[in-house]
């Protein structure tokens, strides 16, 4: 179903309402794949969709015009849930010229056979009339890929921004004022956590290019459009991007037999002060991207792992090597964890907050077998340690990311 976003505006693309698992991100909600069709002097096609959907996209796309009447098909971001469906959609409108920069245009040929399409490569602020409206490229760098582009119509103060500020959120609403607010922020945070999140440099630069331009609507590329709150997601993003903290203390563990779930209980007791909110997360009844989610904003945090064959549990290596990709900063952390006949569960857990560059307040904790009263005591003292170091910090920020440090 296409839905108009304004005069010859519509969105055309498809609702993804039975995925659960985005490249290891789990998304209870589904998805969409968002694509922009503008019919002026001259039509243009705004992003596509994830390839098993590129028949979909044809048939909303030729509900609204032939596909003989495609001008451009623009790309601003060569990830294959949006620009999967691009040789399907090349090869049914030869005719037609992508548009992009040529960061992408590299990208999409190590993607795709691209050597048949025509291609017009743009810049920084590079315009394209299309009769009453135009498009205006803004290019925004590692934001989450290296090509990542926004497209602007300055004629309706539409911005298409692609992965920023959207959210894998299936409905059959298309904008924010018409679905739950907090569930829809839920949703924008966790794909912000779990996207966006090693990024924060390239967040602030991109928010500060739009400042200066007059937005009514921010058309994403997954999730619902802004029209309403556009002032409240932008500034969320902000205060993401500058990784301000709140007085958060987050005890993530796995144990074994109970005995670091003991100890993890004991941190959550002693980090249970007023004005803190602390949070429990055993991480085999939890997932990865609810634990980023719960990180990005967390001031301090207690890691614990039991040992499992000299080393720490495969659940909790998972978790720590998620956080180290996604290295959210700014936080105060330390290890815990309980051992046996051998060691190596909160030393190793140690060494990966350490590798974080975390501020880590203590040497590990350490359980032999069970945790003894005395080990336990450690424990309510560090968490009540974590409370005061996450009071003193909140609201303090800090951005130390690297954002040209990859490509994914
Ligand atoms: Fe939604 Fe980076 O792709």
């Amino acid at each position: 179903m296409n839905i108009p976003l304004s005069d010859n505006i519509d969105w055309i693309g498809c609702v993804d309402w039975t995925v659960r698992d985005f490249h290891g991100y789990d998304t209870p909600r589904g998805s969409t794949y968002n694509a922009y069709l503008l019919r002026d002097e001259k039509t243009a096609l705004v992003d596509t969709v994830r390839a098993p959907f590129a028949q979909q996209l044809l048939a909303n796309l030729a509900s609204l015009t032939d596909f003989g009447q495609v001008d451009f098909v623009v790309c601003n971001h060569a990830e294959p849930d949006h620009a999967g469906a691009l040789p399907q959609v090349m090869a049914r409108m030869p005719q037609a010229t992508l548009v992009c920069d040529k960061k992408c245009a590299a990208t999409l040929a190590g993607h795709a056979d691209t050597s048949s399409w025509k291609l017009r490569l743009v810049g920084n602020g590079e315009r394209i009339s299309l009769g009453r409206r135009s498009l205006q490229f803004l290019e925004t760098p590692m934001l989450h890929w290296p090509e990542s582009m926004f497209t602007y119509v300055p004629e309706e103060a539409l911005l298409f921004s692609m992965d920023a500020f959207g959210q894998h959120y299936a409905t059959a609403e298309r904008f924010d004022d018409q679905t739950d607010f907090a569930t829809l922020m839920e949703e924008a945070k966790t794909y912000y956590a779990n996207i966006i999140m090693p990024y924060g440099k390239a967040v602030l630069a991109a928010l500060e290019k739009i400042a200066a331009l007059p937005v009514r609507t921010i058309a994403t590329s997954h999730g619902v459009l802004w029209r309403k709150h556009i002032e409240k997601i932008t500034a969320a993003y902000g205060d993401w991007a500058a990784h301000h903290c709140r007085p958060k203390v987050l005890v993530i563990y796995d144990s074994m037999w109970g005995s670091t779930a003991a100890m993890a209980e004991a941190i959550l007791d002693g980090a249970n002060q007023p004005g803190v909110a602390a949070g429990l997360i055993p991480i085999r009844q939890s997932n990865l991207t609810r634990i980023a989610t719960e990180v990005l904003d967390a001031a301090a945090v207690a890691f614990g792992s039991a040992t499992l064959n000299r080393s720490l549990m495969p659940m909790a290596a998972a978790a720590l090597s998620y956080l180290q990709g996604l290295r959210p900063p700014n936080k105060v952390a330390a290890a815990f964890g309980a051992y046996g006949w051998g060691r190596g569960g909160p030393e190793a857990v140690d060494e990966a907050l350490r590798a974080m560059d975390w501020e880590i307040l203590r040497e590990p904790i350490r359980a032999h077998y069970r945790p003894t009263p005395e080990v336990l005591d450690q424990c309510r003292q560090l968490g009540r340690l974590l409370a005061e170091r996450a009071m003193a910090m909140a609201g303090k920020a800090e951005c130390s990311d690297d954002s040209a440090r990859e490509e994914r």
